[in-house]
């Protein structure tokens, strides 16, 4: 086995929900590797919304910084950030720096460390809309980190493309989306007991049989102020529907929860509730008809799930499950997301083809492959077309969830 003077010390930084759920199996991977010293840095961007994905996942940070302010503009956040990131790596002087996707935590750690002249491996690398203000600011990040990294780990074959089309200077890899590892172990978790799937219902009691469930998330900042109430205005219109209900876990960013609240908070057949832990989270999804999302988390994990997304957004950097079909771009116009909506709810011929499972973004193994490369272990790169067709389907629904989901339609 390794000693310690010759393990690589790698430091993981992170900032907020969708990151911590993406690189919890992945960090839980390298502290299970005896060559790697594997140390958290979470930054605070988010507080409450990240906490709940260390306790699900059982992890503990070894630095906690606390940058987040109420109403943070993207500018004091930033400077916080540097502040706040760059004593940590001072103090750890870590062999490697491993960030995440494209948040303002995950640009100003990557900036951070190439200042330092640390190397940089970046998870999630290579999406793309080619659109610098949508998502805003995500994909000038993700070019950013992109730059600074010396390993890009690209979910899938066409965010590999990308980063060769910009002749970017890394090393690019294939390994799948970890998001499908972290979805996997939660789905598993709750499949595998029954006492824990009754007592994740317990906090659904709003939900009625006999109507089925159209599941909301929206947070973009490019659709606040008149995209959020074009986004409302639709979802006023489609809880007329006497046989669907509408469930929208409201994120904690007073841009959202302000007119989202102002908006529907009158409304009997839209439940506006408080943004769920993880399994939970994964819980509901698994009791949707339809998913309707700005995520993009989201428009990954649902396709494992065989749930049909409607994504309110013009473009998307994921769009290997529109080409499966299980993701469909309706934008933020109130028409456009109510056809949407009732195209699915009343075409069942279309809801089939949609909610075929697909899962073009990973097979559950996007961890063990970045670790295994950062130990310099050959690994072959992973391709969805080969490993649907050698394995089972990777994430079905789950035999339980359906006769649930049957319930309540
Ligand atoms: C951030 C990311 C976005 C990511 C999203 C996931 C940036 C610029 N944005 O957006 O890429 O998709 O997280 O959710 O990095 N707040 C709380 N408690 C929390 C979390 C947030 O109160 O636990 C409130 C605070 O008032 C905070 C505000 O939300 O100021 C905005 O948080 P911020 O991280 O700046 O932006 P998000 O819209 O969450
Ligand atoms: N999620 C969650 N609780 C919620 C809503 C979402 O745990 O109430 C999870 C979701 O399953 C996905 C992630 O949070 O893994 C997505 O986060 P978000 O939409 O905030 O960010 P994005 O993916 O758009 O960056």
């Amino acid at each position: 086995m390794a000693t310690y003077q010759s393990r690589l010390r790698v430091l993981s930084i992170f900032g907020t929900r969708p990151e911590a759920i993406k690189m919890a199996p992945l960090v839980k991977a390298l502290a299970a590797e005896p060559g790697i010293e594997s140390l958290i840095c979470v930054t605070g961007q988010h507080q409450s919304m990240l906490e709940q994905v260390l306790d699900l996942f059982d992890l503990k940070a070894d630095f906690t910084l606390d940058v987040m302010t109420p109403h943070q503009t993207l500018n004091s956040l930033t400077a916080a950030l540097y502040a706040a990131i760059d004593p940590v790596l001072e103090q750890t002087r870590p062999d490697r720096v491993l960030v995440h996707g494209d948040t303002t935590s995950a640009m100003v750690a990557s900036m951070a460390s190439f200042h330092r002249r640390i190397p940089v491996g970046h998870v999630e690398a290579g999406l793309r809309t080619g659109d610098i203000y949508s998502p805003w600011p995500e994909e000038m990040n993700r070019r950013c980190i992109d730059l600074s990294a010396d390993l890009l780990f690209a979910p899938t074959g066409q965010s590999r493309d990308n980063l060769l089309n910009e002749r970017a200077q890394g090393r690019s890899l294939v390994t799948g989306n970890t998001v499908i590892d972290a979805l996997q172990m939660t789905a598993a978790r709750i499949d595998q007991d029954a006492r824990l799937r009754d007592e994740l219902d317990r906090q659904f009691p709003f939900l009625q049989t006999g109507r089925k469930l159209l599941l909301v998330t929206g947070h973009r900042r490019e659709n606040f102020g008149e995209g959020f109430l074009d986004i409302c205005k639709a979802l006023r219109h489609l809880a007329q529907r006497t046989d669907i209900q509408i469930v929208y876990p409201v994120h904690l960013n007073p841009n959202v929860l302000g007119p989202v609240t102002e908006q529907l908070g009158d409304l009997l057949n839209v439940h506006l509730i408080k943004p769920l832990d993880y399994l939970a989270f994964v819980r509901l999804m698994q009791h949707a008809h339809v998913i309707l999302t700005d995520s993009g988390g989201v428009q990954e994990e649902a396709p494992s799930l065989g749930k049909p997304v409607l994504v309110m957004r013009d473009v998307t950097e994921r769009p290997e499950a529109v080409a499966a079909g299980t993701v469909r771009l309706v934008g933020t116009s109130p028409a456009s997301i109510i056809a949407g909506v009732d195209a699915l709810f009343d075409d069942d011929t279309l809801w089939r083809r949609a909610s075929q499972a697909a899962n073009p973004y990973g097979d559950g193994h996007a961890s063990q492959r970045i670790v295994d490369v950062l130990m310099g272990r050959v690994v072959e790169d992973f391709v969805a077309g080969q490993l649907q067709s050698q394995h089972e389907p990777l994430h079905p629904l789950p035999r339980e969830a359906r006769e649930l989901s049957a319930d309540f339609s």
